[in-house]
């Protein structure tokens, strides 16, 4: 079952490997999560700001990886968000693993960010919703 709900920060928190970057009282954040058994195995943590949103982490617990629970997380965020411009996010340019799951959902590289992640190349990729933004608006 995939929830959009902040109430689960306790349970993220218990799973997650990065913790630092996870907030409660950012009022732009937001978390989807990916429930089995009553168990968070699972999550999406992103910003929504206004036209655009911006993913902060995407992660799955290390037993269910390759289940195609990021992409089911992926798939809910982008269908629940087609009113929105685009969708961008940052990636360390040596996790081929996440870079292509968000090549098969159509995000694109458009900058690098050279050593943001100690050193290493941050990649900023981004998926455009723009068609279907702009046929909305005419
Ligand atoms: C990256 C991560 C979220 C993927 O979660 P997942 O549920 O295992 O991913 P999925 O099963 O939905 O895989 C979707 C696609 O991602 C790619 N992928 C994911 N894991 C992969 C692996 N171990 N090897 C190769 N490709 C992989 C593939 O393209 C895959 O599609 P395919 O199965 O049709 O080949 C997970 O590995 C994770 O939590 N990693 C640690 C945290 C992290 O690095 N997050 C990204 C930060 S930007």
């Amino acid at each position: 079952m995939i929830c959009e709900s902040n109430e689960y920060l306790d349970e993220i928190l218990k799973i997650s490997d990065k913790k630092d970057i996870l907030e409660s009282t950012n009022p732009f954040s937001k978390y989807l999560v990916y429930i089995e058994n009553n168990e968070v195995i699972g999550f999406c943590y992103y910003y929504d700001i206004y036209e655009k949103l911006d993913i902060a982490y995407i992660f799955v617990r290390e037993d269910k990886r390759n289940n195609k629970i990021a992409s089911k997380l992926l798939e809910y965020l982008i269908n629940n968000n087609q009113d929105k411009e685009n969708i961008t996010l940052e990636v360390n340019e040596n996790n081929i693993n996440a870079i292509k799951l968000y090549e098969k959902f159509g995000f694109k590289s458009v900058a690098k960010r050279e050593g943001y992640y100690n050193g290493i190349d941050g990649i900023l990729m981004e998926k455009k919703l723009e068609e279907l933004f702009n046929s909305k608006i005419e």
